[in-house]
């Protein structure tokens, strides 16, 4: 039987003055399931979740969110599904655990409930020895920690998150994509944006990749991956001395070999595992020793870069500043 997808984007578009920011994109989001929004700075995604979320109207085009029109049905969006914005949300002067507490009250949990879930939390994101200190004094990632731990208290449906783990060092990453996954393996709904590659690659089940406001690929990580880009032929020689030699010899094989010297590795084009045997025994009939061959499937960024020109996580700073915005809506 068929479920009501948990999220709808329907030819949602959101222009500031001349600028289209988000430029008809649609997706679909099953019940279950983590959907991620690839794109570098100024792609669009924050606007996105913004119209998804009810805080920003759309200039045309709709959303639902568990079956409710973001702009028909606003509170009912609201109350199935909860958002951890890209600034953060919590409030400087009070303490890890009253900025929790604050977020129960408002959901009307008793204090009881408030203080068995705000401790679960705080421990569930290394925040217990932090708990008493106001937030004022807290590292970057402690406060990113606390914010998404505020977006739990009360479990949602759906849930969306903007770049969560920006600012978080690599342990404090991998450790919140366990919580994120035993959130949806609970059941929970994930729309999460991203500039990591990695991170849509390892937690989302469909990946859409925005860029300049428009969805230019989506599928998971394995189709996109397959779609673009090929896979390489990679032979890494064991002397740094044999490259030339060996370039050559491949060179009579196959066309296209980069020669990567600092990694002592020649890369080439391949179709499949016919090419390495061929190659491997290429090699074994030649006194080049090598120490490692193998096929590379594309990376997403691989991926990412076939299809727009550039590098998703190139760190550039062109994206502009938000500016006011009429339609806002105050959350
Ligand atoms: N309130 C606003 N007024 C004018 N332009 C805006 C406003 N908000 C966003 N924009 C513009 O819309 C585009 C998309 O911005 P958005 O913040 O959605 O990108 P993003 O993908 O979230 O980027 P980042 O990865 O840097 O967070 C950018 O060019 C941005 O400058
Ligand atoms: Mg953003």
């Amino acid at each position: 039987m068929p479920t009501t997808p948990a999220i709808e984007a329907i030819n949602l578009v959101k222009r500031f003055g001349d600028k289209v920011a988000v430029d008809d994109v649609s997706f679909v989001v099953p019940q279950g399931s983590v959907l991620g929004l690839l794109g570098p700075n100024g792609a669009g995604k924050t606007t996105i979740v913004r119209m998804m979320t009810t805080l920003s109207i759309p200039t045309s085009g709709t959303a639902r969110v568990a079956g409710h029109d973001v702009i028909r049905e606003p509170d009912a969006v609201r109350r199935s599904m909860g958002l951890t914005g890209q600034a953060a949300t919590v409030d400087e002067l009070l303490t890890g655990q009253e900025n929790l507490r604050m977020i129960g009250r408002l959901y009307g949990l008793s204090s009881r409930d408030m203080k068995r879930i705000a401790d679960e939390l705080l421990q569930r994101f290394s925040l217990t020895d932090a708990a008493d200190k106001v937030v004022k004094d807290y590292s970057g990632g402690m406060r990113r920690r606390l914010d998404l731990a505020v977006s739990l208290v009360a479990v949602p449906p759906v849930l969306f998150l903007d770049e969560p783990t920006t600012g978080l060092d690599p342990r404090s990453r991998l450790e919140l994509w366990d919580v994120l996954r035993q959130l949806v393996r609970d059941g929970t709904t994930l729309l999460l944006t991203t500039q990591y590659l990695e991170e849509a690659d390892r937690l989302a089940d469909e990946i859409v990749v925005i860029d300049h406001g428009k969805v230019i690929a989506a599928g998971t990580a394995l189709q996109l991956k397959d779609s673009s880009g090929q896979a390489a032929l990679v032979v890494t020689v064991s002397h740094a001395d044999d490259l030339p030699s060996a370039a050559e010899l491949l060179r009579s094989h196959v066309s296209d070999v980069h020669v990567d010297e600092s990694a002592r590795q020649l890369t080439a084009p391949a179709t499949g595992l016919s090419d390495m045997t061929r190659i491997a025994s290429v090699f074994e009939g030649s006194t080049i020793e090598i120490d490692d061959l193998g096929l590379k499937r594309p990376s997403l960024d691989d991926v990412f870069l076939a299809l727009t020109g550039h590098r998703a996580e190139a760190d550039d700073t062109a994206a502009g500043t938000a500016t006011d915005d009429s339609t806002e809506v105050s959350a």
